[in-house]
């Protein structure tokens, strides 16, 4: 793989279905999946099989439905979690088997109560008995970021010794900073991957609100391959947001000079389907796939995006796969589809704030040659409310 190519792995039906209220069933799983692959992720974690029953049927119904991608089974470093793993991944076209065990104190004391000598033999077995089963071995130091250095490259080395050929150090508690996860993937390339040919891995959680950054700095210190999920969901405070990374790497390509797979026209399509399975939308302002992310509210900033969007727009909606509204014009029918657009945007019109919208609209309509659904957002006052 070229030298800038950044491996996007989504956990979105792992990490982001354990979150609060985003479980999915396994049909829903399955259509999910069948949208990640359109949308060009190169690993799909479908599930961690030992957990439930649930999880290892969508473990293996996303592995037969999916044979472009890699499909990944998460287990602990349990022989009978590895083992229920790779029972899941056994049609697989390109399975990987990712197995985890913590590297902090804290978590080894309070949640494993294990030694480190018994970390480090658990993680060797592990990994070797998981490339009994596949080529293709994940090692995750959970905790990473809060572990002693010497001691999580040592974990990590055993992994490579064992067979592992990614390395990942998650950022757990979402608790790093973006200068610190840079030093650290850093550390992990200089002494634990040297020549060795071994992607590192970053995934990051986000409770400071610094998932994003923290992933795009693990990249510029040697990371290749970014642990994300569609909307940015997961636990707790959510997982670092596909979307924004990957728009992040697409606007900013001359500070950011890698590439994805990621087709990124399919981003908002992939949003809307998993806001429509979950049953909830994301945040209006949540960056490139709000309802407002493309939304301009100030006259000023209408002025300017009417006459050059590039004014107040890095990117276009279309980039991302926002589509124009197709509301056919016309004095009577117009406003009616106005009217019924904004309902379906969860919108409460009334009809004097309609009349003003559609005054707006027409006026804009005239100036503008496509019109998006931020758009119409932005034409409304503020009295309009929010369909609860
Ligand atoms: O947050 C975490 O550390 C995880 C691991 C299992 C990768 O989800
Ligand atoms: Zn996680």
């Amino acid at each position: 793989m070229a030298q800038n190519r950044v491996s996007i792995f989504d956990t979105t039906l792992r990490d982001g279905e354990q979150s609060p209220g985003c479980s999915m069933d396994l049909a829903e799983k399955v259509r999910m999946a069948e949208k990640l692959q359109e949308l060009g992720v190169d690993i799909i974690e479908a599930g961690f099989p030992i957990a439930s029953e649930g999880d290892f049927a969508a473990v293996r119904a996303v592995a037969a439905h999916c044979r472009e991608v890699k499909v990944a089974a998460l287990c602990r470093t349990a022989a009978q979690d590895v083992a229920r793993a790779a029972e899941a991944l056994a049609r697989a076209a390109r399975p990987r088997i990712h197995t985890f065990c913590a590297t902090s104190d804290i978590h080894l004391e309070h949640k494993l109560k294990k030694t480190r000598g018994e970390v480090v033999a658990m993680t060797r077995a592990a990994v070797a008995q998981a490339r009994n089963y596949a080529d293709d071995v994940e090692f995750s130091a959970e905790d990473a970021t809060r572990s002693d250095i010497d001691y999580l490259c040592e974990v990590l080395d055993t992994a490579v010794d064992a067979g592992a050929s990614v390395l990942n150090v998650p950022d757990t508690v979402g608790y790093t900073t973006p200068t610190e996860m840079a030093r650290l993937v850093e550390q992990v390339r200089e002494r634990v991957v040297r020549d060795r040919d071994v992607t590192i891995s970053v995934h990051c959680h986000n409770d400071l609100g610094l998932a994003v950054a923290n992933s795009l700095a693990a990249l510029d210190a040697g990371a290749r391959q970014i642990e994300c999920t569609i909307n940015g969901i997961g636990e707790r405070a959510g997982n670092a947001s596909l979307e924004e990374i990957v728009m992040a790497l697409h606007v900013r390509a001359d500070r950011l000079p890698f590439e994805t797979g990621i087709i990124t026209t399919e981003l908002y399509p992939a949003s809307q389907l998993l806001s429509s399975i979950v049953g909830f939308d994301v945040q209006p302002n949540k960056a490139i796939v709000g309802r407002n992310a493309f939304a301009h509210e100030a006259g000023i900033h209408q002025h300017g995006v009417i006459n050059n969007p590039l004014c107040y727009e890095i990117m276009t909606p279309e980039s991302v796969g926002v589509q124009a509204n197709a509301l056919v014009l016309g004095k009577h029918s117009g406003r009616h589809a106005l009217s019924l657009r904004y309902m379906e945007l969860g919108f409460n019109v009334s009809a004097g704030e309609l009349d003003a919208a559609y005054r707006r609209f027409t006026d804009l309509a005239d100036k503008k040659k496509r019109i998006y659904d931020q758009d119409l957002i932005s034409l409304l006052s503020t009295t309009a409310c929010v369909a609860a």
